[in-house]
């Protein structure tokens, strides 16, 4: 029988290490030390309160929870829209922005918008998975650009340059996963302004806007013709709610508008509601910033003594990715003994680099802070 290309779409390897993590705390005697869990993405803290409260008030009122317009509540859009200004002093119209199911529900709206099957993306590896993934399995074709340390990971104009064939698209992501580190505001100009200049379409995901640690931050939605990608999964700790949005260039909005009609009708109704409302929540969300900065203090400063000392420079988000290649040239067997014998999940970076990664392991530290303390201590003594 036959199967698409979409069957062939790789798993997401660090969910396997999740599902060995659980087991691993299943069957742990009750008072033994738990697992930490360094593995995933995703904020302990929860959805802020004024958030959930808006919510609890909209079911509490009767509010029928029904589709909302494709590309999101109005309220929402103009909500978002003011955040640019408030937050890079960039004044937005409310109708280039599309409410999504999740910034991983954007790529496929963007993706089918702006390509073509055939068509060539370059980005960054190490990457985050799902953008190859999703690519492939519509039959577009992933341009790896090997970084490393020297570009903190991100590309550079000189890479896109040394491009042949031109590539028709570029994903760019600032603070990046797994790396964790940013683009410069004029890296960025630069990358943006050259994509503009030669008819390549840019896709900025800025999903850990929020999360960076004193670098500038700056954001693509000033390019005419990129693509913005953002969420509330992660400075706005709202994972479950599923719920992102895009900020699109004029000539996008209708086909992401009428892709997005078919393809998810609309995202969550009453997460859109909880969302407009977590952008005034800025006091509790920056203390869960807070709380990012003194673990990521943390694990700078013990990581070297612990046997992880080539960390990437990160600057935002909530990962170090750790070059390991002293220590082993399997990264998933390396995190496989880890969770064994000193009970620490963490991601291979194979999930992030084809090629490169089985020397490199990813460290989530936005769990709990004395989380991160206890890691230290527990790799130390294991190194
Ligand atoms: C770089 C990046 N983009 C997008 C996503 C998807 O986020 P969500 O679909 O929860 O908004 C993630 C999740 O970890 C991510 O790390």
């Amino acid at each position: 029988m036959k199967v698409g290309r979409g069957a062939e779409t790789p798993a997401f390897l660090v969910m396997d290490v999740v599902t060995q993590a659980n087991a691993r705390q299943a069957a742990l005697a009750p008072n033994a030390p738990k697992v930490i869990r360094m593995e995933v993405g995703q904020p302990g803290t929860g959805a802020p309160a004024g958030a959930v409260a808006a919510a609890q008030a909209a079911l509490r009122d009767g509010l029928p929870m029904g589709y909302t317009e494709a590309l999101g509540l109005p309220a929402l859009r103009a909500r978002i829209a003011r955040h640019y200004m408030e937050w890079y002093g960039l004044a937005l119209d409310p109708a280039r922005v599309a409410v999504t199911v999740g910034a991983s529900g954007a790529f496929p709206l963007a993706f089918l918008a702006a390509f073509d099957p055939g068509d060539r993306v370059a980005m960054a590896a190490p990457f985050y998975p799902p953008y190859v993934n999703i690519l492939q399995s519509l039959g577009m074709l992933p341009v790896m650009l090997e970084t490393g340390p020297d570009s903190r990971f991100q590309p550079t104009v000189a890479m896109l340059e040394a491009l042949h064939p031109r590539p028709d698209g570029v994903i760019v992501a600032s603070p990046c996963n797994p790396a964790g580190t940013m683009l410069q505001p004029a890296e960025l100009a630069a990358i943006a302004g050259w994509c503009h200049a030669h008819g390549v379409r840019l896709i900025s995901d800025e999903i850990y806007h929020g999360l960076q640690y004193d670098a500038p931050l700056a954001t693509a939605a000033t390019s005419p013709s990129a693509i913005v990608v953002n969420s509330f999964s992660k400075y706005f700790s709202m994972t479950g709610w599923r719920i992102g949005w895009m900020v699109l260039p004029e000539d996008l909005v209708r086909p992401v508008e009428r892709l997005a009609q078919n393809m998810f009708i609309s995202a969550p109704h009453i997460a859109q509601i909880a969302a407009t409302a977590a952008f005034d929540c800025t006091q509790e969300l920056e203390a869960n910033v807070a709380t990012y900065r003194r673990s990521r203090a943390v694990l700078l400063k013990g990581f070297p003594d612990a046997g992880f000392a080539r960390l990437s420079p990160a600057e935002g988000a909530f990962y170090l990715y750790a070059d390991v290649s002293d220590r082993t040239h399997d990264a998933q067997g390396f995190c496989r003994r880890m969770l064994a014998e000193v009970g620490i999940a963490a991601a291979p970076g194979v999930d992030f680099d084809r090629t490169r990664g089985n020397r490199f392991i990813r460290f989530s530290y936005c769990g709990a802070e004395a989380d991160m303390i206890e890691a230290v201590e527990r790799l130390k003594i294991w190194r």
